[in-house]
C-alpha cells in the first residue's frame, strides 16, 4: 500500500489582490488530507465504485500525468479540512494523490516535490475550467510560508516559476518561499469555519464588477499590496504584533471589497480580543476567518460560541510526505 498526507492552507494575505498581479501569502496548516492506493480487483474509491466525473482531479492525475495503465486500484481518502471553506482541500487532495500514486509506481525514487505540486496545479486547472492559480498547490506541496506573485518580493527565495494557458490567455507566477525565523515562539493559527460555503469565482467577478462601476477601490488592491510587504516583513523578523496588525488591516480592505459577510465579520471580532490579529481568509463570502494568537484555545471557545467551527493549527506546517 503507498501512503501520503498533504497539507491545506490558509491564505494571510493578499486575496482577491493576487486576481491582479499582486502578492498573496499562504501558509500550510497542519491539517490536510490522507490518501492511501493499493492494487485491488476493481477500481474502487472510498468504498464505492470509481466514477470517474466525481474526482476529475484523481483522473487527470492517474491518466494524463501518470499514464496509468496498471492494474485497478483501491483509493481511500481521509480529509481533516473544512471542504469549499478556502482551506485549499481539493489541492491536498491532488497533492496527496500524486504523491501515493508515485510511491506505488515508482517505490526507488525519490519524491520531486516540484514536480509534484505542478501536477497538482495541472489537476486543479483540469478540475477548473483551465483557471487555477498555482497558490494553493504550491504551500500544500512546498510547506511553510509561500509567496505567489507576479513579481519577486523583498524577504523571499524563489523556488520555481507557474504558468498556465487560460481561457484568457497564458499566465505566470513566481512561487517564493517566505523566510521566516528559525525558531517560531508560540503563536498559533486559529482557523474558524462559517459554516457557510465560500464561492471563489462568484466573489472574484462581484470584486471586477465593483471596480469597472467605481475605479477607486482599485486603490484597495494598492493597499492590500502595501499590507502585505507589511506583513510579509513583520513576519521574516518574527514581529507577530505588526503581523496582526496587518491582518486586522487586511480584513478592513476586503470588507470595502466587499467579500466579506455577517458570519464572518462576527467571528472576526470574537476573536480579536485574544488573538493579535483576525481577517476573513481566502475569496469570503463564507468560508474561513483566520486568527493568530498566543492563546488558540480561549479563540477557539471565542469562534465556538459565536456560532464557528474552529480548528488550531501550527504556525509553520510542512508540505506534502510518505507516510
Ligand atoms: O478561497 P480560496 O482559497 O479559493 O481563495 C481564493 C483567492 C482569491 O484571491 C480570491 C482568488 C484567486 O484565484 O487567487
Amino acid at each position: 500500500m503507498a501512503k501520503a498526507f498533504a497539507p491545506g492552507k490558509c491564505i494571510l494575505f493578499g486575496e482577491h489582490a493576487v486576481v491582479y498581479g499582486h502578492p498573496a501569502v499562504a501558509i500550510a496548516i497542519e491539517q490536510g488530507v490522507n490518501v492511501s492506493i493499493e492494487k485491488f480487483d476493481d477500481w474502487v474509491i472510498d468504498g464505492k465504485s470509481f466514477d470517474h466525473s466525481k474526482y476529475p482531479h484523481i483522473s487527470h492525475i492517474l491518466h494524463d500525468l501518470f499514464e496509468y495503465k496498471g492494474e485497478p486500484l483501491k483509493i481511500e481518502i481521509e480529509s481533516q479540512l473544512f471542504s469549499a471553506a478556502g482551506l485549499g482541500s481539493s489541492a491536498a487532495l491532488s497533492n496527496a494523490m500524486g504523491a501515493a500514486l508515485h510511491k506505488l509506481i515508482n517505490p526507488q525514487e525519490k519524491l520531486d516535490i516540484i514536480k509534484l505540486a505542478k501536477i497538482g496545479h495541472s489537476a486543479e486547472a483540469a478540475a477548473q475550467e483551465g483557471r487555477a492559480s498555482p497558490t494553493d498547490t504550491a504551500t500544500s506541496a512546498l510547506g511553510g510560508c509561500i509567496v505567489v506573485s507576479g513579481e519577486r518580493l523583498t524577504g523571499t527565495e524563489h523556488v520555481f516559476d507557474a504558468e498556465l494557458v487560460t481561457p484568457e490567455g497564458k499566465r505566470s507566477w513566481s512561487v517564493c518561499k517566505a523566510i521566516l525565523p528559525e525558531e517560531i515562539e508560540d503563536v498559533w493559527l486559529i482557523l474558524g469555519f462559517t459554516g457557510e460555503a465560500s464561492p471563489t469565482g462568484k466573489m472574484v467577478a462581484n470584486v471586477a464588477d465593483l471596480l469597472s462601476r467605481d475605479p477607486d477601490k482599485k486603490s484597495i488592491m494598492t493597499n492590500i499590496k502595501e499590507i502585505t510587504q507589511r506583513g510579509l516583513d513583520a513576519l521574516s523578523v518574527g514581529n507577530f504584533e505588526v503581523v496582526g496588525m496587518a491582518m486586522n488591516e487586511c480584513h478592513e480592505q476586503l470588507r470595502s471589497l466587499g467579500v466579506s459577510s455577517d458570519s464572518l465579520d462576527r467571528l472576526v471580532e470574537a476573536s480579536k480580543p485574544y488573538s493579535l490579529g483576525a481577517k476573513m481568509t481566502g475569496a469570503g463570502g463564507g468560508g474561513c476567518m483566520v486568527a493568530l494568537s498566543r492563546n488558540p484555545q480561549r479563540v477557539s471557545e471565542q469562534i465556538e460560541i459565536s456560532g464557528g467551527k474552529p480548528m488550531i493549527s501550527k504556525l509553520v506546517s510542512k508540505g506534502v510526505r510518505l507516510i
